[in-house]
């Protein structure tokens, strides 16, 4: 018998107060990985990156040090994201890298985590949900629950479970941006669209590369899109920054200089694509959840949120109120952890919507 109809129908409080009581909180996203732990809260927040010997296959370093090496890897070494677009691309790197956050996790504190409630994907398919099981198994995790990444943004966000009035989240990735509106606890619409905040950075490297003749790494690219890119239009065009890197013409180290008014077009071209994700979700509500919406405006979370001008041109564009949320980054895990906070809330979330909790008994069930 799968979980939901064991929570929903048998399961008592107590049973219910047992399994949250030694959870954790996993966002396993395409950029970073956070984990949350009751207690001490965030206790990882690294990069999904795992560096690899090419020779023996071996995982050489994960996570932050992995990034240490990334673009200047050693020969017979290479950095790889094994989670492409908030989907698994590379099954087992997952796998490791997850068993090794989940071990870090543990190795900080007394806690030994026997459950954890992870968020997903909306769009993930059933090959990828597995994926992601088999990757928890492997890090020793006893039971793993699922819950729709734009339910726990909502919440962790500030949204009250209870209310019945619609919200609408925009979670703006690394390399996904998940449009969901929430109401009465449960997703009521939701779109996800495979561009994300990392896009910018491939759009920078191409222009650059294409354009000026320089090709550089993505240290580069994330620098210019921090200090110099904006989603509403510079007030300072001319303003500069120095980027380094190789000329693709001679093959030799080289410099220029890039404004803020030659980025501005190449960042737009991605931030038109997330509004557009907006609008079209928006687009699709009911009269009802609509007129919600256009009193309440739109919530941002996710590391892309805090992109420069993004939430004012958002708003410019929709003709909402616009609002980030409070750590942007940790929302997902926020509203995770706000599950195995209260039992309540848990059992709630549970029957309100098909959707948010699976299990790995109950993979026969699909999103
Ligand atoms: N201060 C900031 N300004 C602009 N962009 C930022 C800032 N901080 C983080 N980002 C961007 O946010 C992205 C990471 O966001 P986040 O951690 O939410 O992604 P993720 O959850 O790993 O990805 P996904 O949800 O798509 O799988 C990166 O592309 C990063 O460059
Ligand atoms: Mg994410």
């Amino acid at each position: 018998m799968g979980f939901m109809s064991k929570t929903a129908a048998f399961m008592s409080m107590a049973s219910l107060r047992n399994l949250v009581s030694d959870s954790i909180a996993i966002d396993m996203g395409s950029g970073a990985t956070i984990i949350y732990v009751r207690g001490p809260g965030v206790v990882v927040d690294e990069p999904s990156l795992v560096a690899i010997n090419d020779i023996s296959g071996e995982v050489i370093a994960v996570g932050s040090e992995a990034r240490q090496m990334y673009g200047r890897e050693a020969r017979d070494i290479t950095v790889v994201a094994p989670l492409l677009n908030g989907v698994v691309a590379d099954f087992e790197r997952t796998r490791e890298m997850l068993a090794h956050f989940v071990r870090e996790a543990r190795s900080g504190g007394s806690f030994f985590s026997r459950r954890a409630l992870m968020s997903v994907y909306p769009g993930v398919t059933h090959v990828e949900r597995r994926a992601l099981l088999t990757a928890a198994e492997h890090a020793r995790i006893g039971r793993v629950m699922m819950m729709d990444e734009g339910l726990a943004a909502a919440f962790g966000a500030g949204v009250k479970l209870d209310d019945t009035y619609a919200s609408a989240v925009v979670d703006i990735g690394s390399g996904t941006t998940n449009v969901a509106v929430v109401g009465a606890g449960a997703i009521i619409h939701s779109r996800s669209e495979r561009i994300g905040s990392a896009d910018i950075n491939t759009a920078i490297i191409n222009h650059v590369r294409r354009h000026r003749g320089l090709a550089i790494g993505q240290r580069s690219a994330e620098r210019l899109k921090l200090e110099l890119a904006s989603a509403t239009l510079p007030d300072d065009l001319a303003r500069e920054i120095t980027i380094r890197g190789r000329d693709v013409v001679t093959g030799s180290p080289g410099a220029i200089n890039l404004t803020a008014g030659e980025i501005y077009p190449v960042a737009q071209y991605v931030v038109i694509k997330i509004a557009e994700a907006v609008s079209t979700t928006l687009a699709e509500l009911s009269p009802e959840v609509a007129g919600d919406i256009y009193e309440r405006g739109i919530i941002l979370t996710g590391g892309g949120a805090l992109f420069n001008g993004m939430a004012q041109y958002l708003g410019d564009q929709t003709k909402l109120a616009v609002q980030t949320a409070e750590e942007p980054r940790y929302a997902i895990v926020r509203g995770l952890a706000l599950m195995f906070d209260d039992p309540l809330l848990l059992r709630r979330a549970v029957r309100s919507e098909a959707p948010p909790l699976l299990d790995q008994q109950n993979e026969a069930y699909s999103l």
